[in-house]
């Protein structure tokens, strides 16, 4: 018999999870302490809770749900005391710490009771999801013992689906919702209309749904709308998870579903169609049409009804001003209103947007081109093109949501858009006092599904949508990369058992050199932790029975490594190839004599690359000791190139980074080595070259066009840690 028995053991051991900490919460919570040992969960432990209180109730609820779904059965009781009787649960509002404010909670597991306390339901419900983790990363028998005080730094903690350019099932709305609030988000932005799909059935306009709900023919036909009942569903069973759900109803652009329905509120009476391909039409609602607002307010009058949140979002982005340049109504609008350009008349669309909401007790919000032609009183703006509209939004006292694309557009592709630059993300930009930075209600990770039908949304929101949870939900001072990815060890395991198919990115290369004159030592790191490597020296694909990566790998001729992660729950990550370059030392420029320095030369005008203007005389030059703004006369549309020596100690292999906003060139000799150009929010390109012990000659180009400026040049290299270069090592020539 033993042998059998030993082979079953062995058997569910291999199916058993891998070793993760439960505590590693995602996202971080403010204070968490482990206190060592656990509080078992044996059938016959009981869930208590204040009474009176039906949104506690609902709150216990959903943690029975989740420990059922762990394998523990627990009773609900309602009980008046504040401490959990020994051996149980309990949720309660007596005696909470007011400083955890409106969402905040506290939890207190030891061997023998587990205590959750929260001045709110809603506060109590985001412990509930710091226990639903730490089930989902453990076997679901026991509760760390630990002690954990949270709250969030944001109140607004957001996603947008777009269920318009590909309809999304109701069931998986629901989960998409569940998912945020797993994450302690609690803001589902519900993309609704769109040029290419009209989803949400209007009772008083049912050429909504029966015409605009459906795009394409035969094959490529894709259709779908949700009912009012069905919204109201989904509508509730958000809240019963403190999600807020915000509709985005879109005007006056990305309205051709609505206007293929009902072309007269168009400016030229269409036809049109429910267009195919996406993009930014010209054909938009009339602003000079009464019929227009009538219409709109009969289709908000029906959609506050379903949704209780206090805002509504109505888009107001992307809105070509073509069609109302040629139309006479809109033309007499203008001329009635006093409107000087069709921007003043974009804002007095938006602004009567808004007092139609006011009338049903709603505030609007709207994308940051609502800032165009003057604000409307109330409005809050989500800024994307950038953070711009975030700042002048809220030095004019809006409230803001700042979702710019550089890190939270979801939709963007992970090589564009890593894991670590949606974590980098801060939603807090610096031009900002304290005191208009209140004004930042928090931001979203947007997801636009042109790209992306159902099947692939999980793919491009997670992990990314975890890493911006964090971003909105913990401290600023806790954010720590490396933590995260340890953390996110155990949340990966938590995501493949909730079967979210997150993206998983390649293996990171940590050695930033390219280039070796003898040898290189090639470190690699798994992308998800606790994973493992395996890599190639032959081809560009990693095949299963390829090395299994233990050490630096150690190279003496020109290769390419090729790599992937195996994951703990057996999935691979896609290829991360590098290619290393044995080279011969460069020699340095002898003979001239030189100075302390650098030459630089500053021009004026509209760039959007670097230029090559060496036959162009300069506005101004001069010498400056080091790669810095300081020559620059304005703060946009200007070129600086800066020319001269460096020299460097020793012979070896030096790394340069070049950190540029907008674009950034570092050149030696004619030989182009870091490439950040173009126009570009902050953002750092390295190179790296093999240089003998002496004097170099280098060219940095740097192109401002509007925005912020930033340009940094450092180095490493043979006993030169990172940093920036000093301004002794730069010269010029003198003749
Ligand atoms: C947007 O991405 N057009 C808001
Ligand atoms: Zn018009």
């Amino acid at each position: 018999m033993l042998p059998i028995v030993v082979a079953i053991l062995a058997s569910c051991s291999a199916e058993a999870l891998p070793e993760v900490d439960p505590l590693m919460i995602v996202p971080k919570p403010v204070r968490l302490e482990s206190s060592g040992g656990t509080f078992p969960l044996a059938d016959g432990v009981t869930l208590f809770f204040s009474p009176g209180d039906g949104d506690l109730l609902n709150v216990a609820k959903r943690l029975q749900e989740y420990l059922a779904s762990a394998g523990a059965k627990v009773s609900l009781r309602a009980t008046s005391d504040t401490e959990p009787p020994a051996r149980n649960i309990l949720l309660t509002t007596h005696g909470a710490d007011p400083s955890l404010g409106d969402e905040g909670y506290e939890m207190i597991i030891e061997p023998d009771r587990v205590l959750l306390r929260a001045p709110s339901a809603t506060g109590l419900f985001w412990g509930t999801q710091t226990i639903r983790q730490m089930l989902l990363a453990s076997d679901g028998r026991t509760l760390p013992c630990s002690r954990i005080w949270d709250k969030p730094r944001f109140q607004w903690r957001g996603s947008l689906l777009d269920c318009c350019r590909h309809f999304m099932t109701k069931d998986y709305v629901k989960r998409y919702i569940d998912l945020l609030a797993l994450h302690k988000l609690n803001v589902f932005h519900w993309h609704l209309t769109e040029d290419q799909g009209w989803r949400i059935e209007i009772e008083r306009y049912p050429e909504l749904t029966r015409i605009g709900a459906w795009r394409g023919d035969g094959a490529n036909r894709h259709e779908g709308f949700y009912t009012q009942r069905e919204v109201r569903e989904i509508v509730e069973y958000a809240a019963q998870r403190h999600v807020m759900v915000v509709p985005e109803i879109e005007m006056p652009g990305h309205s051709m579903a609505a206007l293929a329905c009902y072309p007269e509120l168009s400016c030229t009476g269409g036809p049109f169609v429910v267009p195919t391909q996406w993009g930014v039409f010209a054909d938009v609602y009339c602003a000079g049409n009464d019929q227009v607002f009538e219409f709109l307010e009969n289709v908000l009058r029906e959609v506050v009804q379903i949704f209780p949140a206090p805002y509504v979002h109505i888009g107001g982005d992307e809105v070509p001003k073509t069609r109302w340049q040629k139309c006479p109504k809109c033309q007499e609008r203008m001329r009635n209103e006093g409107l000087k350009d069709e921007h003043e008349l974009q804002s007095y669309f938006i602004r009567r947007a808004e007092r139609m909401l006011a009338g049903l007790n709603r505030k609007l919000i709207g994308w940051d081109e609502i800032l165009e032609g003057g604000l409307a009183p109330n409005a809050t703006v989500q800024s994307w093109r950038g953070m711009e509209g975030a700042v002048a939004a809220a030095k004019a006292g809006h409230d803001v949501i700042v979702s710019p694309t550089t890190h939270c557009y979801l939709d963007y592709g992970h090589d564009r858009t890593s894991l670590q630059q949606a974590y980098s993300f801060e939603p807090i930009p610096p031009d900002l006092t304290p005191e208009e930075a209140k004004h930042v209600l928090g931001g979203e990770g947007n997801i636009w599904t042109e790209h992306a039908p159902q099947e692939a949304v999980d793919e491009r929101v997670y992990p990314r949508l975890s890493a911006l949870a964090e971003v909105f939900w913990s401290p600023k001072e806790l954010k720590d990369w490396q933590d995260f990815t340890t953390r996110m060890g155990a949340h990966y395991h938590r995501l493949d058992r909730m079967g979210v198919k997150y993206y998983l990115e390649p293996p990171r290369f940590l050695t930033d050199d390219e280039v070796f004159t003898d040898s290189i030592a090639v470190e690699i790191e798994p992308s998800v932790h606790g994973g493992t490597i395996r890599y190639s020296l032959q081809s560009d694909s990693v095949l299963p029975d390829a090395s299994r990566y233990r050490e630096p790998i150690v190279i003496t001729e020109t290769t390419t490594v090729a790599a992937v992660t195996d994951t703990p729950s057996g999935r691979v990550s896609p290829t991360a190839v590098r290619t290393f370059r044995k080279e011969t030392l460069r020699d340095p420029d002898a003979g001239a004599r030189d100075a302390p320095g650098l030459q630089v030369s500053y021009y004026e005008g509209q760039w959007t690359s670097v230029p090559s203007v060496s036959s162009e005389t300069p506005l101004a030059h001069g010498i400056v000791p080091d790669v810095d703004l300081s020559f620059a006369k304005r703060d946009h549309d200007f070129f600086l190139s800066f020319d001269g020596y460096l020299t460097v100690p020793e012979d070896g292999v030096y790394t340069f980074y070049l950190t540029s906003d907008d674009g950034g060139v570092l050149w030696f000799g004619d030989r182009l080595l870091v490439n950040n150009d173009g126009l570009h929010p902050a953002r750092t390109a390295t190179g790296s070259i093999t240089l003998r012990a002496g004097r170099h000659s280098i060219t940095i180009g740097y192109v401002q066009a509007g925005g912020a400026m930033v340009l940094e040049l450092e180095y490493k290299g043979p006993g030169i840690p990172r940093q920036r270069i000093p301004a002794k090592a730069y010269s010029h020539l003198v003749p």
